[in-house]
């Protein structure tokens, strides 16, 4: 009895060990899973000090997050079963190879970011495909309401440029987008969760005259309002009319991409994109095990070591799902057969316009 009782307090003594060593403390005193992660402490700091202006979720922390999109889009096996280089995804290719890649006609602005972050990947000791992934995980941490996405640590450097045209075009179908994505490894599902990352965004380029409308009235909060607000019947263009790739928008000050608007009404994706109306728990695990998959697209997971722990844990959410003022039911377009569009209070007051997100 007496043999048995000390057995266990042993064993429970060597559990509690092990839980103790696997947990590293880094030079700084911040704790992580794994000491290999340790590595990534000082450059957090460094981002959310010079590149995200203190911890906002403002331009540069959008920008950030299309460019884990951007890099991680390139890749094709299709490409790669006729014969082609495919491109090696979320490699860092579009920082290393920025000369080729930045004048594809779908990454039109996204030089701007790669200038400001090339400085952080040579001042630091990680890959550019490592720091664009990670950028993107701490910037979207800055934003209420956002999920805490996945890191993952180890890519290694590009050594090719990822081949054109694998980028979606706003001016693109619905089909010609769901099968590009299908072609990477997504699901019209999982297209429909990544386009969540369209509630913290702004465009500059779709129509150059009005830079920095957002695509939802509340860019700097990670919550459903962009899946609202794209199912409201369009009536204006908030700038100039004629853009490629821009449909009508409910609202002065924001701006409507074709794409958005198309796969919010398509059979295919429409039932899927009002799920996420009012349904921020579905919004935040949709989105987060999306992300997690677009950022190690084309990598072998096996050798990425998981420093997700480094991720800062990201505001609740404070608002509620709304029309915006002067909006009701009766705007929706409503595009999904199987369920009726949630009931939803509207904001009191006259309709406003929405302000743009301001260069930082
Ligand atoms: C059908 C697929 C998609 C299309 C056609 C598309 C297209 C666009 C376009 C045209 C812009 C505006 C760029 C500008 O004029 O400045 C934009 C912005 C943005 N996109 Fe997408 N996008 C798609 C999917 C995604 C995905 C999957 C992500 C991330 C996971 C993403 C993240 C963003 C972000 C965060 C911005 C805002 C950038 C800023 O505010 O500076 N997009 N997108």
């Amino acid at each position: 009895m007496a043999f048995k009782l000390l057995a266990s307090l042993l064993a429970l003594a060597a559990l509690s060990n092990a839980a103790l060593i696997k947990k590293a403390t880094c030079a700084d005193g911040r704790t992580t899973a794994n000491a290999a992660c340790c590595v990534l402490f000082p450059i957090l700091d460094d981002i959310q000090e010079n590149l995200f202006d203190g911890g906002e979720c403002g331009e540069e922390v959008h920008e950030s997050l299309r460019l884990t999109f951007h890099d991680a889009i390139g890749f094709s096996p299709a490409l790669f079963k006729q014969g082609k280089f495919g491109g090696g995804g979320a490699d860092g290719s579009i920082i290393t190879f920025d000369t080729i890649e930045t004048p594809f006609h779908a990454n039109g602005g996204i030089d701007e970011i790669v200038d400001a972050q090339k400085p952080f990947v040579a001042k630091h000791n990680i890959s550019a495909g490592d720091f664009i992934q990670f950028a993107g995980a701490i910037g979207v941490s800055n934003c209420p309401g956002a999920p805490r996405l996945e890191f993952r640590l180890g890519r290694p450097d590009a050594k090719q440029p990822s081949p054109d045209l694998l980028v979606p075009e706003p001016f693109d179908d619905v089909t010609k987008i769901l099968n590009r994505f299908a072609d990477a490894g997504f699901s019209s599902d999982e297209v429909v969760a990544l386009l969540a990352s369209h509630t913290i965004a702004a465009a500059d380029h779709v129509d150059e005259t009005i830079p920095g409308t957002p695509f939802d009235s509340t860019p700097n909060v990670f919550d459903s309002q962009f899946f609202i607000e794209t199912q409201l019947k369009g009536t204006l263009f908030p700038g100039t009319a004629g853009n490629q790739g821009e449909a009508l928008s409910p609202l002065h000050g924001e701006i409507r991409l074709q794409s958005d608007g198309d796969l919010a009404r398509d059979s295919r994706t429409a039932c899927e994109w009002q799920s996420f109306v009012n349904n921020q728990s579905k919004l935040q695990r949709a989105f987060k095990a999306a992300m997690a998959k677009l950022a190690v697209t084309g990598q072998d997971t096996r050798k990425l070591i998981d420093c997700s722990d480094v991720i800062p844990v990201p505001k609740a959410l404070t608002g509620k799902a709304h029309f915006p003022a002067g909006f009701s039911k009766a705007d929706v377009d409503q595009a999904c057969a199987a369920t009726p569009f949630p009931t939803l209070p509207t904001d009191p007051g006259p309709v406003t316009s929405v302000p743009p997100v301001p260069p930082s």
